[in-house]
């Protein structure tokens, strides 16, 4: 299995209940290291480019009001397999399906304010972290 690189969001409803410690102590828990981590206010332009390849879907204007009504923390995770482990560690978008043990069954509130994001693919991992994160802020 290959080592890779994923791109992590601790969301607002994390970060306002300071869940952030709980939330990545989990994540080095599952053995994927945090090998870059910046607390930011995301603007709605950020929010919306980010979250861009679900503009048409119902939930977008709510998804980008959530998203910048308080600070994220943005994570880069490294470890082997890590968008599938990340993805797993996280559970299912909607808490109420998430499995026992992961974030969201642990601490999300609902399917929009679910407390984390993580990449779908290698692609989009790449991707993402060059949205918020350059090569040098990255120490693996
Ligand atoms: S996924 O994980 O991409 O397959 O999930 P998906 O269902 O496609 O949802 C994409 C992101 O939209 C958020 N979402 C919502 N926000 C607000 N309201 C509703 N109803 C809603 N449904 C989905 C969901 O949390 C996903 O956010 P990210 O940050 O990508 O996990």
């Amino acid at each position: 299995m290959a080592v890779q690189r994923t791109f992590s969001i601790i969301k607002p409803d994390a970060t306002q209940r300071n869940l952030t410690g709980a939330i990545n102590a989990v994540i080095e828990k599952a053995g994927l290291r945090i090998v870059a981590q910046r607390r930011i206010q995301m603007s709605q332009a950020q929010a919306e480019k980010f979250y861009g390849v679900h503009s048409e879907r119902p939930f977008f204007g709510e998804l980008v009001e959530f998203m910048t009504s308080a600070p994220v923390v943005v994570q880069v995770l490294e470890g082997e397999d890590a968008v599938a482990k990340y993805r797993d560690v996280m559970g299912a978008t909607n808490p109420a399906d998430a499995a026992d043990g992961t974030i969201r069954k642990l601490f999300a509130l609902s399917i929009g304010e679910n407390s984390v994001h993580g990449s779908d693919s290698v692609e989009n991992a790449a991707m993402e972290i060059a949205q918020f994160f350059t090569d040098d802020q990255i120490v693996g």
